[in-house]
């Protein structure tokens, strides 16, 4: 597809978002979760779309202002911040940066350290809650809270429905805290780790705000849109590294064959991903399929991955410079 802007007509990235949405709104494959009994309140039918660059610009289609609550993407911004908070050993020291083959949710910790795989998984990002607990004490919420607001240039909000709803039905998470605690990779009550997970896991977004929380992680940790700083430069290296390798569970290998950008799933329904020095690019679709990973997301993921060309091994379009002429 050709791509290039005049004045007078929508952005292209608005056209192809609005052509992607077009092609995959009648895919009604995939459940909304319910295991988290707030969650299947959602609408099924909701799909939203959005696209931020690192010039400040945001480009959106369908549903893209609904509310979802961001789950599993909060792991990717607590991980980054626990290795600006705790420092990159320390943080390297209680959980991997090696993918687990597993489901989000497993029990299983990696043999040779006893310490969970990677912090994508709910056992390692339970344990980056206890860093950040153990870091910054009762403050730890309203930390993770003001740098999540930074990047996504707001305000965000706690949906305080899903945090009881998630607070009251984590039994499998508070088996995972307790065994934690027991290996030593939990220094705080699992109580204290929970409770600051349950809250990241039930912040409010929507598919724009996390397109420009993803175009904050793009542009080198700084907000391209406000100018604030909500990142650490190296730390969000590190975490788009270990997004692109275990953001989406047991199905990164293949995500990364196929699309190939750093990305992260929340079982809301939203996914995020990460074209560095160019774009965040966030959907929200909430049927997903068995790995919990969001159907219509993934497809539409696909399909921009090739008009784009953003596959970060694509060797048969301009790869960066393709886009590079439309972010600003
Ligand atoms: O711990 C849980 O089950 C949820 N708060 C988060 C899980 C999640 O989003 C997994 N993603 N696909």
């Amino acid at each position: 597809m050709a791509l290039e802007s005049r004045p007078d007509q929508p952005h292209e990235f608005e056209t192809l978002l609005e052509s992607v949405r077009l092609m995959h709104c009648d895919n009604h494959a995939g459940e909304v979760a319910s295991y988290i009994p707030e969650l299947s309140k959602a609408s099924p039918e909701h799909f939203g779309l959005a696209m931020a660059t690192i010039g400040g610009k945001l480009y959106t289609a369908g549903d893209a202002e609904a509310p979802f609550t961001i789950q599993s993407i909060s792991k990717a911004f607590t991980f980054c911040l626990a290795l600006e908070v705790a420092g990159h050993s320390a943080v390297l020291a209680r959980v991997g940066v090696e993918p687990s083959g597993d489901a989000f949710n497993a029990i299983f910790f990696n043999p040779a350290t006893n310490r969970p795989y990677n912090p994508m998984v709910n056992a390692g990002a339970i344990t980056i809650a206890g860093l950040l607990c153990e870091e910054l004490g009762s403050g730890a919420f309203d930390f993770v809270m003001d740098r999540l607001s930074a990047a996504a240039g707001r305000r965000l909000t706690l949906d305080d429905a899903v945090y009881r709803s998630e607070s009251e039905t984590g039994h499998r998470n508070r088996a995972i805290a307790y065994l934690l605690l027991a290996n030593g990779a939990l220094t705080v009550s699992p109580d204290e780790a929970l409770d600051l997970y349950y809250r990241q896991c039930s912040i409010s977004v929507t598919a724009s705000d996390l397109a420009r929380m993803g175009a904050t992680l793009a542009n080198m940790g700084e907000n391209p849109a406000t100018g604030a700083e909500a990142f650490e430069l190296r730390a969000v290296r590190n975490t788009q590294a270990v997004m692109f390798t275990c953001g989406m569970y047991d199905y990164a290998g293949h995500w990364a064959y196929d699309i190939g950008v750093p990305a992260k799933s929340g079982v809301a329904g939203g996914i995020l991903g990460v074209v560095n020095r160019q774009l965040g690019i966030a959907t929200y679709s909430p049927r997903l399929d068995v790995k919990g990973n969001s159907v219509r997301g993934i497809a539409s993921f696909e399909t921009l991955a090739d008009e784009l060309g953003l596959h970060a091994f694509d060797c048969t379009n301009m790869g960066s410079s393709f886009v590079s002429t439309l972010i600003v």
